[in-house]
């Protein structure tokens, strides 16, 4: 075959790589994607170890987990997709409602792989931005809701602004979108205690997806939820492949959600250093903007490159989102436990 014969398609030659760091991270003070820093249940690993030479040699069996998962979240099992992190939830999302030239709407600066799943598919995207307050720009938004956005992807709260809006505001966002999908992923919720779970019968155009990468602490296993109508949820299913979640991440899910206990002193950790934190920033005079999740966005100015490169020297990770803004100094740092975050804050100090 001559070379010429090989063609990519145009929507990925258009894209730009997009390249996190992503190695060399498991012995660092990872405060740099949003996991969680205290780990994971010790039932969790408990369950890993009891995995059977049957249940890892077979294709993986789900039902008995989704049952389990829905009676967790409150909907029925045929509401309910379990998915190979929420990114897998993401694409197919993109997947069944998106066709190449469709406008797919984002608010950024945010989650990344809305904007990658969606390029893939040949969409073009619609982006008002939040403003220089991080707030939500309520009229840009709605503007582009009055032109039926095939899709509007939305975390709430945003990554990496910390930003929530409240229940009568996504209502608001919800009578708007008339003739539009709306996903709001809430990848943070147990941080927020907001949630559109409870609205999915009422809304036949909202989705909401979930992950047990944050608060239960299993990102390494990949698995998310997308909570749907009945309906919906069964189309999406004839697009999703037999088996994306995998033996372990099922064994795992089971025992993370037992584990109420766990995910509770996770929240009640990561809501007393959201408090440290932002105290400690205050007095060594750096901004941050309030946030709902288990993360802060800080600005450090021009000072950001030096201070992130200064913190992983000393063993902790955080993340420059600077790239986001098109400036300069907007640093995310992940929160975990207070001393955790004691030890960043001393650290932080130090270097200023
Ligand atoms: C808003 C948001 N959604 C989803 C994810 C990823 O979730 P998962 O690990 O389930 O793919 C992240 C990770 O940082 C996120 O910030």
């Amino acid at each position: 075959m001559s070379r010429s014969a090989i063609r990519v398609r145009a929507a990925v030659e258009r894209m730009r790589p997009y390249n996190p760091p992503l190695e060399g991270r498991t012995d660092k003070l990872r405060l740099d994607f949003n996991e969680n820093p205290i780990g994971c249940s010790p039932a969790v690993r408990r369950a890993l170890a009891r995995l059977s030479a049957a249940s890892i040699s077979a294709y993986p069996e789900q039902e008995t987990v989704r049952r389990k998962a829905a009676r967790h979240f409150g909907v029925r099992p045929d509401e309910l997709l379990l998915t190979n992190g929420t990114d897998e939830a993401l694409s197919l999302i993109v997947n069944t409602f998106v066709e190449p030239g469709d406008t797919v709407l984002l608010v950024e600066p945010t989650y990344a792989m809305y904007r990658f799943y969606s390029e893939l598919a040949g969409a073009r995207i619609a982006a008002p931005r939040y403003d220089d307050e991080m707030c939500f720009t309520w009229n840009n938004v709605l503007a582009e809701l009055r032109k039926d956005p095939r899709v509007f992807f939305l975390p709430n709260p945003n990554s990496p602004t910390g930003n929530l809006l409240s229940r009568p505001e996504l209502q608001r966002l919800l009578n708007a979108a008339t003739r539009t999908m709306v996903v709001i992923d809430e990848a943070y919720f147990e941080f927020s205690g907001v949630t559109v779970i409870p609205w999915i019968r009422r809304h036949k155009n909202l989705i909401a997806t979930r992950t047990f990468s944050k608060t239960c602490g299993l990102a390494g296993l990949r698995l998310g939820c997308i909570f749907t109508n009945r309906e919906l949820a069964g189309t999406m299913r004839k697009a999703q492949s037999p088996y994306p979640v995998n033996a372990a991440a099922l064994a795992a899910a089971e025992a993370a959600m037992a584990d109420r206990a766990f995910i509770a002193r996770t929240v009640r950790e990561v809501k007393q250093s959201r408090v440290a934190f932002a105290a400690g920033m205050a007095k060594l005079g750096v901004r941050c903007f309030p946030s709902a999740g288990n993360f802060v966005l800080a600005y450090f100015g021009e000072r950001a490159k030096r201070i992130v490169a200064a913190l992983a020297h000393k063993g902790i990770l955080v993340r420059d989102r600077s790239s986001d803004f098109g400036g300069e100094g907007y640093v995310r740092v992940t929160l975990g436990t207070v001393a955790q975050t004691r030890r960043l804050l001393r650290e932080l100090k130090a270097i200023l």
